[in-house]
């Protein structure tokens, strides 16, 4: 009898969450359709390289990429090569031309489609035809995903989109011309969802949307959603990313602050320290807007951690306006701040400025550094202070090092400590012995306390 293997299939994915998210639909997706997933495209029938769009250089890397892994191909030319995400609904069939020995293109709403393609092509695959290729990049309004289910990896924490695509129209973004408008799930199919998670033993769920916190759907708002997801039992920890700063309400925060299983984190997108720069970006909202919602979730949620995103050299940023946004990073004093150099996307409004506004790119350039530097002496300072610290990690995986873990604390602090592969998916708790700046070293702590302290100082813990 012939014995033959299931084909295989690799996906490769850049970009955020939500696309790591997607990658996992298209394992899901195809492992639902008979393929085996590989974890490397070596011995792969079907390789899938799913891709970002949201800056120039991301785009440029996975091209490069892209080109590499024909490779596979060379050697063995029945290979699917494939692209899929943000980039290849951004470049549509251009990518077909530049890239010719790529079979298929799927945009972020197609992936329903995907298995269907893979097959035609490998079907249609033969040495002595023109090649079958496909492509497929409309965005679809009607497409919910009901039904699609990821492969995740992870068996310790989930990715669970509850939100795609985005109605904002900032000035510099890609984002809602390769996912299109928002559009938001079914609450009760999202917490079915997330206990399915929990019924699989993972105790940890990171809420996804471009917007997260403007989720509405049949009476439910985002607050609703969020609590409900955090009481679903056997989770013990909900995040979510990325809110927008407008969609913080007190409702929200008040579930932030009361829920247990809530992490004390939040991911708050600035983009700029000064008003006239963030109105060119269309971010609909001000520093002083912005400052409220920080202080609504100090106030309320005790040590919560915050991190941002920050783009330097918008067209037409001066001196001054660059220095509004050290001021306002100094005065916040953000736990991690992701810095980044304007980079113009084609079809997106700030392209259309005229081209003497567009900042050369060595002013571009000690502008990213500059506020690098603050951003890693503040972030280093504040870590020092949490040296002493008790704290409670959720183990993700073995770290570099040999016979060390590696995991997160509630307010999201990546953390080593000694420990072994019966240590994933665990609580443990922690001494912070070192900061490496962004992140901490640790040693093991045994006494067992509740988790909602595990913020405070040693010292509030009756000192050890
Ligand atoms: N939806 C999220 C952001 C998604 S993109 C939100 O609104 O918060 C992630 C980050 O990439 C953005 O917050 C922004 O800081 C950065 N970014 C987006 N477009 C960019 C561009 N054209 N150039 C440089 N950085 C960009
Ligand atoms: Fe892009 Fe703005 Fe939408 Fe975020 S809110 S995805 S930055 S358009
Ligand atoms: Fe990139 Fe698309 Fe996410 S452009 S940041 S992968 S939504």
């Amino acid at each position: 009898m012939e014995n033959r293997a299931k084909p295989r299939a690799y996906v490769e994915t850049y970009g955020c969450q939500m696309n790591i998210a997607d990658g996992e639909l298209m394992e899901g997706i195809l492992g639902g359709a008979g393929y085996d997933i590989a974890s490397s495209p070596e011995d792969a029938d079907v390789i899938l390289v799913n891709t970002c769009a949201i800056r120039e250089h991301a785009e440029r890397r996975v091209l490069g990429r892209v080109g590499q892994l024909n490779h596979f191909k060379r050697l063995r030319p029945r290979v699917v090569l494939g692209v899929t995400g943000c980039m290849a609904q951004r470049m549509k069939d251009t990518l077909l031309e530049k890239a010719p020995y790529v079979d298929l293109i799927v945009g972020p709403d197609e992936y329903r489609g995907l298995a269907a393609a893979v097959d035609e092509i490998r079907a249609a695959n033969d040495p002595g035809k023109p090649r079958h290729r496909l492509s497929m990049v409309e965005l679809r309004i009607g497409e919910d995903y009901q039904g699609l289910e990821q492969q995740r990896r992870s068996a310790v924490t989930a990715w669970v989109p509850i939100q795609r695509g985005c109605d904002h129209r900032c000035t510099y973004c890609i984002v809602p011309y390769v996912r299109g408008p928002e559009k938001n799930r079914d609450a009760a199919e999202v917490l079915e969802e997330v206990k399915r998670i929990a019924a699989d033993g993972i105790t940890e769920v990171t809420l996804l949307g471009q917007t997260v916190n403007s989720y509405s759907h049949g009476g439910w708002n985002f607050a609703r959603l969020l609590q409900s997801v955090s009481q679903v039992r056997g989770i013990q920890r909900t995040r979510f990313t990325s809110p927008h700063p407008n969609d913080v309400t007190p409702e929200l925060v008040e579930v932030m602050a009361e829920e247990d299983g809530v992490c004390e984190h939040i991911h708050l997108p600035l983009q700029s320290g000064s008003d006239r720069v963030l109105r060119r970006m269309l971010r609909r909202h001000t520093v002083e807007d912005y400052l409220a919602k920080v202080e609504m979730l100090r106030d309320a949620v005790q040590g919560i951690a915050i991190s941002t995103d920050i783009i330097v050299a918008f067209p037409d940023e001066t001196d001054e306006d660059f220095e509004e946004t050290l001021e306002l990073v100094r005065e916040v004093r953000f736990d991690e701040a992701y810095t980044y150099r304007y980079s113009p996307r084609a079809g997106t409004p700030a392209t259309r400025l005229p081209a003497s506004q567009f900042i050369p790119d060595r002013v571009a350039q000690e502008r990213l550094e500059a506020l690098i530097a603050e951003t890693r002496a503040i972030q280093a300072e504040i870590n020092e202070l949490d040296v002493g610290r008790v704290e409670e990690l959720l183990v993700e995986k073995m770290g570099r090092d040999e016979g060390m873990i590696m995991g997160r604390t509630r307010r999201n602090k990546v953390v080593v400590a000694p420990g072994d592969e019966s240590d994933i998916g665990r609580y443990i708790n922690v001494r912070l012995t070192r900061s490496t700046g962004a992140t901490f070293v640790a040693a093991r702590f045994p006494k067992a306390k509740p988790s909602r302290f595990s913020w405070l100082p040693m010292h509030e813990l009756g000192g050890v």
